[in-house]
């Protein structure tokens, strides 16, 4: 099987900032207990913006980026669960925007958080099979319309964004090698979506997530460096999951990663769910710390149970 490799990434977040002191006025929660807890410090949500114009600022900016044509993309796949409509879909939708072709597959993947990776894994399955070699990814979410706002355990987590990449399948390319995996649970993290009726509200026991997280991340870690070959040393960024700035701390200090390696922008976004991963790697193309060439191991974790690790090297 052939590999893939990023070719151009792109993001797009909502205008309004919403900070720790504006969620104070709403709940009974501090700026010192929130920022102390989960690093966070602002996060985007929707005013004007809907999750289909977040999907196609994001896709708009990567298809650019990359240098290909429309015409040139196989497939497209959103990780989201928050989309404006179960039918059709918001892969669906942006064919529609981005006027790509009408003979290929476009859909929407549920994995929570470890969407964009699911997807990424997809991508790489479906352009094996596709005479065209490049692939739309995106990530983006709408949290904050599922928010509980009577529940300060995780009204302060979430915030909305898009992120987006271009892959490209070719001969020689080597695979991500993802490691994927699922522990049904319907009782730590929870959106209900159609059966709850009038509004689908988050809800999650913040505790579990985080004990299951801390085992998650280096488990996925040691598989990639494993299926690779490769040690930390020969990595050249760590991606992890945006949740909370301690479940990232404890890996980086486990692995001793040092700070020019690993990023956190969970302080400017929250946690964005599918969204998360491709905004830090869209904000690191852009400032030029992965080039081409970069080998980035990238971990993720969320709701399902679900857990990823891939390797991702950038064209
Ligand atoms: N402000 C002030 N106090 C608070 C707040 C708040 N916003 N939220 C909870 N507290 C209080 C609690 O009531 C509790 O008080 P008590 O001791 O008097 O009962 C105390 O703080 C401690 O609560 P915990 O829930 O134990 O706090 P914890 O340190 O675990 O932090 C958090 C909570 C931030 C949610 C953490 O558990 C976490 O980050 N979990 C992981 C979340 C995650 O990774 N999600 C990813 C998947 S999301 C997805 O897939 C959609």
């Amino acid at each position: 099987m052939n590999g893939i490799k990023i070719r151009g990434t792109g993001r797009c977040v909502p205008a309004h900032i919403v900070t720790n002191s504006d969620l104070s006025q709403i709940v009974d929660t501090s700026d010192e207990w929130i920022t102390a807890r989960t690093g966070i410090q602002r996060r985007r949500h929707c005013t004007s913006e809907t999750h289909a114009s977040l999907c196609t600022g994001a896709a708009r900016e990567a298809l650019k980026r990359s240098g290909a044509a429309p015409e040139d993309i196989g497939a497209v796949i959103v990780a989201t669960v928050t989309a404006d409509t179960l039918v059709p879909s918001a892969a669906c939708l942006l064919q529609r925007e981005l006027e790509l072709p009408g003979d290929i597959p476009c859909f929407d993947l549920n994995a929570a958080c470890t969407g964009f990776l699911f997807a990424l894994h997809t991508m790489e399955c479906l352009l094996n099979a596709s005479p065209r070699k490049y692939g739309l990814v995106v990530g983006c979410e709408e949290l904050s319309r599922v928010i509980n706002w009577e529940d300060r355990g995780t009204c302060i987590l979430f915030g909305d964004g898009a992120g987006a990449a271009v892959v490209e399948c070719r001969e020689g390319f080597p695979s991500i090698g993802a490691v994927l995996g699922c522990h049904g649970d319907d009782q730590i993290l929870r959106l209900p979506g159609v059966e709850a009726g009038e509004r689908s509200l988050i809800a999650m026991e913040g505790t579990k997530v985080f004990k299951f997280a801390v085992e998650a991340v280096p488990w996925c870690v040691d598989q990639v460096l494993q299926k690779s070959g490769l040690a930390v040393e020969d990595v050249d960024f760590f991606v992890f999951h945006q949740a909370n700035a301690r479940i990232i701390d404890l890996a980086v200090r486990k692995y001793r990663i040092p700070a020019d390696k690993y990023y956190k922008n969970i302080g400017e976004y929250g946690n964005t769910s599918a969204a998360s991963i491709p905004l830090v790697l869209s904000e690191l193309q852009e400032q030029g710390r992965v080039k081409s060439g970069s080998r980035v191991l990238v971990v993720g974790f969320g709701g399902g149970l679900t857990w990823g690790g891939a390797l991702i090297q950038f064209a």
